[in-house]
């Protein structure tokens, strides 16, 4: 990183016309956000560029000077891709610094490129524009997840494994229709970042300072060069709305949890107790002592992660409420945590998505574990419902007897003799022993969006379908 700072004495070429003299070190400190807002270079000389070819269109400045400034920018611009560019703490912040570095270029025409313009709009406009490709850039993580998530799920659409409520073993499941569960939290996601872009896709772009310009710009030129869908409509609005972040950082926490679930689950199943799963060398690491070890760290920091994002929340939060309008230098806090959060949820995204694709189920295993803790109890209760007519609380209280029985001999229900079950109800019959076997069970769960094998494989097709 280089950097200049500004001589003590020497006022702001920027703005410094009715200042004596520089800033203090620690002004200048405190001030600057060139350290971070650098990362929205790209998206700031996309939005001059707009405003230049405007300014032109509309007879503002000639088309000569919007040319200079708009080719000149592209060199900034190739500068900076090329780490040439020399970033000074005394320009403050992205704008000043791409602009200074434009009047070196060409010249006087540099100057009029600020017509009809302030750095209230600019930021806001360059922040959007950038949250905007990080609500992109999370809906294509999203759905390589899904599709991770998906694959995974076909391929295991009839494998059985314990369900849990408590962490207690429940009911068996599939594990397709557990693969499944997250294609439908991330596909909220999803849905939640459209709509987060759809309501943030408005430009406020010449809202100036705050009260919109005396020059005749047009606005919906600038918001559709730029991608929008139309102009912010109200100037005040425009330069004090940070909303869209705070939407994208919601969405992306909500996501974060979603994916802290999966990585506790990974935790839990990777381990020698449970051996759901064997996670690939790719996405583990070993320990420095113990040579047996394989840990699942990325697992660990997914599920951490999202203590960073909604702390970006809170701290955005922090910074927005009881702001007057319009602009606050307060705001210029806004961006930092949000880089962090998008940065955290992409690589979380890249992660997940890395272990889901190489993870590979231990199906025995699974299989084993889906029929003990008397798994079958609740199918036991319903044939008893369905074959003696007995109602279901009746039934309930007959299957827990013959569950305490199994566990004092120290048996799953399976392992139960006919003369035992009929010992606790007469009218017991062989037949029961069909619905105890745990395939039978999840084949009977045939209910739409149930953990039936039918059921999971037409779930796979509507959302392959649908990605
Ligand atoms: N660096 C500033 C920010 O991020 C740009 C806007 C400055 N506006 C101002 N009126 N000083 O908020």
């Amino acid at each position: 990183m280089t950097e200049t700072k500004s001589e003590p004495g020497n006022s702001n070429a920027m703005w410094g016309g009715r200042f004596a003299a520089g800033p203090d070190a620690i002004m200048e400190a405190i001030n600057a956000s060139i350290g971070y807002d650098r990362r929205m270079a790209a998206q700031d000389i996309a939005g001059s560029r707009a405003h230049a070819a405007m300014l032109a269109a509309q007879g503002i400045i000639t088309d000569s000077d919007s040319n200079a400034i708009r080719e000149g920018l592209l060199t900034v611009l190739s500068e900076i891709e090329a780490g040439t560019f020399q970033y000074s703490a005394a320009l403050e912040d992205i704008h000043m610094n791409v602009e200074s570095r434009l009047k070196q270029i060409i010249g006087e025409p540099a100057g009029r490129l600020h017509t009809g313009r302030s750095r209230n709009d600019q930021v806001a406009t360059d922040f959007r524009l950038w949250v905007r490709d990080q609500i992109d850039a999370a809906i294509e993580g999203c759905i390589a997840l899904q599709k991770a998530f998906l694959a995974q799920a076909q391929e295991g659409a009839d494998w059985v494994m314990p369900g849990f409520t408590h962490l207690q073993t429940a009911q068996p499941v599939t594990w397709g229709h557990h693969m499944l569960a997250y294609v439908e939290m991330l596909g909220r996601d999803v849905s939640r970042f459209r709509d987060a872009r759809a309501r943030m896709n408005e430009c406020p772009l010449g809202a100036a300072a705050l009260a919109g310009t005396s020059f005749p710009i047009d606005r919906e030129m600038t918001a559709q060069a730029l991608g929008f869908d139309r102009p912010c409509a109200n100037s005040l609005d425009a330069v004090a709305d940070r909303d869209f972040a705070l939407d994208f950082l919601s969405a992306s926490a909500i996501c974060a949890m979603h994916l802290s679930r999966f990585a506790e689950e990974l935790v839990i199943w990777s381990s020698a107790q449970f051996r759901f799963v064997a996670l690939s060398d790719r996405f583990t690491t070993g320990s420095s002592i113990m040579p047996q070890k394989k840990n699942p760290d990325a697992a660990e920091l997914i599920r951490a992660k999202i203590g960073r994002i909604l702390g970006a929340q809170v701290a955005l939060f922090m910074v927005m409420k009881g702001l007057p309008l319009a602009y606050s230098k307060d705001m210029q806090e806004d961006k930092e945590q949000v880089f962090d959060a998008a940065d955290s949820l992409m690589l979380s995204l890249a992660a997940m998505t890395g272990m889901v694709t190489d993870m590979s189920a231990n199906r025995d295993v699974l299989e084993a574990a889906a029929g003990s803790g008397f798994s079958t109890a609740t199918d036991l209760a319903d044939w008893l419902v369905r074959t003696l007519n007995m109602p279901f609380r009746d039934a309930h209280h007959v299957t827990g007897t013959l569950v305490a029985l199994a566990e004092s001999k120290g048996c799953d229900l399976p392992d139960l003799s006919l003369d035992d079950m009929q010992g606790v109800h007469g009218a017991i019959t062989e037949n029961v022993f069909t619905v105890l076997g745990v395939h039978n069970s999840v084949a009977s769960r045939a209910c739409y969006g149930g953990t039936a094998p039918a059921q999971v494989l037409a779930q796979v097709a509507r959302w392959k379908a649908i990605l």
